[in-house]
């Protein structure tokens, strides 16, 4: 299913640096240390493409032979990095565009409803930026990408940005469905959600595997699922055959 006719907003990376990349950090045997190094480096690769249509204003630069016109980005850009997993692409995005405000917000998802639940958000009353990049490494059921957006259309950001490294189909479909002027970019989409609501292939749990927090089998993917959770999958797959 080519997944992006049916849903503009989406953009798969094509580099072939992308796609070497993330299958070293799919693979079961990537230690924490080299996780974290890929995210890190597919976060730039992907951040050089999602501020790829970013305006830039005249800047006047000297070099040391004349003067000549140059140019400077001229929106201001918020990094929104979804804790915990979001961490790790925060660094990545620094270096790209240093002059960026970093604001978090913290969200987990409830493991038997899969809904997001937040519990950190310091926004201050009105929105600081007008780009706001939402950082966060998997894209599953796609909700705590849409609470996300909803917290910044909210907040008064403009335009919104979601990067992520691994989507599932049923997560485009969401958040292109509540939110179609949020491009999503993305590093792949995968096959399918589990009766879990992990992303397969996927690469597993993604705070776990950056931060070495594994908390034995009752959290690994592929565990018994609730009947609740498949049902919520069930229901996001009906969604998207229909879309
Ligand atoms: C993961 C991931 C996303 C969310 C995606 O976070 O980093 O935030 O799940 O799932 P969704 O699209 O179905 O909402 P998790 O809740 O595991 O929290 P963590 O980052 O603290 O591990
Ligand atoms: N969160 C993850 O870290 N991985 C998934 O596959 C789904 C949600």
């Amino acid at each position: 299913m080519d997944l992006s006719e049916r849903y503009p907003s989406l953009r798969v990376s094509r580099h072939p640096l992308v796609a070497h990349k993330l299958s070293i950090l799919r693979d079961v045997g990537t230690d924490t240390k080299k996780f974290r190094e890929l995210v890190r480096e597919l976060t730039w690769l992907l951040g050089y493409e999602a501020m790829a249509d970013l305006e830039t204003r005249p800047r006047r630069v000297e070099t040391p032979l004349e003067a000549m016109d140059g140019g400077e980005v001229d929106p201001r850009v918020g990094l929104v990095p979804v804790l915990r997993a979001g961490l790790g692409m925060v660094d990545a995005m620094l270096e790209l565009i240093p002059t960026a405000q970093v604001w978090h917000i913290g969200l987990y998802r409830d493991e038997r409803t899969l809904k997001p639940v937040e519990y950190y958000n310091k926004l201050p009353d009105a929105a600081t930026v007008q780009v706001c990049l939402i950082l966060d490494p998997m894209l599953a059921t796609g909700g705590s990408s849409a609470a996300t957006v909803d917290i910044l259309k909210a907040w008064g950001a403009a335009r919104i940005k979601q990067v992520s490294l691994i989507a599932a189909p049923e997560g485009v479909a969401t958040l292109s469905g509540q939110h179609p002027d949020v491009d999503i970019h993305v590093a792949a989409v995968d096959r399918e959600l589990n009766e879990r609501g992990y992303i397969v292939p996927g690469l597993g749990d993604a705070g776990d595997r950056q931060f070495g927090t594994f908390a034995g089998p009752s959290s690994e993917p592929g565990h018994e699922p609730g009947d609740e959770t498949a049902e919520v999958v069930r229901r996001l797959q009906r969604d998207l055959a229909r879309d």
